[in-house]
């Protein structure tokens, strides 16, 4: 019996050889009911010791015509198609978030005017929030800043919350007692707010110069000059008079909508858009920060998903989008 099972082998062959289809070979000798099957049935017949012996050759002889009537897919080297032009697979490569990218592009072009980047606590007494900044308890200016309470200890400073505005940090630079100051500080802030253009968490920089002579001029100049670098020479701000406690005289700057170019959008309503506060240092948080009264101060706290949204060419209609790690949003960046 082993000899006929091995036959099987050299028949193929020749079969094949004589150009015989190797799929209806397959079914003739491998199929259920093929040659293959046939013989193994008749192992129940043989000697219990033969058995294993003939199961063993049947099994081999099995593998060696699965081989033989295997069809060939391999394509010969001739045939081979290779298309070099053809693109390579791209890897996927991670990058900054667009705040981090943001925050990085504000702190170089402060940079250049010698504003050194510095950084404050973001649990922070009201003292440094509000009152050291002219905004004593009950002062319903404070109502502004929609802040969230620590659940914590009153301490000598007052109240502990989430840093409202990176204002905090004017009078505990000035407490450093370091003069001239020219210092921007870039953080995280924290209000009860959320719509198309707000975030409960977001980002300010803060800049502030004390210095002897320091008047609007340079706040001007200063302010001017971060958005052209920021957002190119065409777009355009304007000083708006407004009211803040800590600075005097104050203004809201506005620069032209970059969605819209200026025409009037669902993101800037009249083609202006509001980039933050600005002022001449209040004489009282000058006090309050222990400075000499000879000296004098600009400052301006903006927002840094606000100004991202407005840099030219980045139509950003909902910045809440920034914080929803949405890959396939925040990829494109
Ligand atoms: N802290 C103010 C705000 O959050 C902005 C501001 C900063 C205004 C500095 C004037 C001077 O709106």
């Amino acid at each position: 019996m082993i000899e006929e099972i091995k036959k099987l082998i050299s028949q193929t062959k020749e079969e094949l050889k004589k150009g015989e289809d190797a799929a209806k070979l397959r079914i003739k000798y491998l199929g259920r009911k093929g040659r293959l099957a046939d013989l193994s049935s008749l192992i129940k017949n043989l000697p219990v010791a033969e058995r294993p012996i003939v199961g063993q050759v049947l099994n081999s002889v099995k593998l060696e015509l699965d081989k033989l009537l295997t069809p060939k897919t391999e394509l010969s080297p001739k045939q081979a198609v290779i298309d070099p032009t053809l693109p390579a697979m791209s890897l996927a490569v991670g990058h900054l978030h667009l705040i981090t990218q943001a925050i990085s592009k504000i702190e170089n072009i402060f940079a250049r005017l010698g504003f050194v980047r510095r950084s404050y606590p973001e649990v922070e007494w009201d003292w440094y929030a509000f009152e050291s900044l002219n905004m004593p308890s009950g002062h319903p200016a404070r109502d502004e800043w929609e802040t969230f309470f620590v659940d914590e200890k009153k301490g000598q400073k007052g109240e502990v919350v989430l840093t409202p505005h990176t204002s905090s940090g004017q009078v505990r630079e000035m407490e450093k007692g370091s003069l001239p100051i020219r210092m921007i500080n870039i953080a995280k802030c924290y209000r009860r707010q959320i719509d198309v253009s707000h975030t409960p968490m977001f980002h300010q920089f803060e800049g502030l110069v004390v210095d002897k002579g320091i008047n609007i001029g340079h706040l001007k100049y200063v302010l001017e000059y971060f958005a052209h670098s920021y957002f190119g020479v065409k777009r355009q701000i304007r000083l708006r008079p407004f009211h803040f406690k800590f600075t005097e005289p104050s203004f809201e700057i506005d620069v032209t909508c970059g969605v819209c170019g200026a025409k009037g959008c669902r993101l800037c309503k009249a083609g202006w858009l509001e980039l933050g506060g600005a002022g001449m240092v209040h004489p009282n948080v000058l006090r309050a920060g222990k400075i000499d009264p000879e000296y004098t101060g600009l400052a301006f706290g903006w927002g840094v998903e606000r100004v991202l949204s407005m840099s030219s060419g980045l139509k950003l209609p909902d910045i809440r989008s920034l914080y929803e790690n949405d890959i396939k949003f925040l990829e494109q960046f």
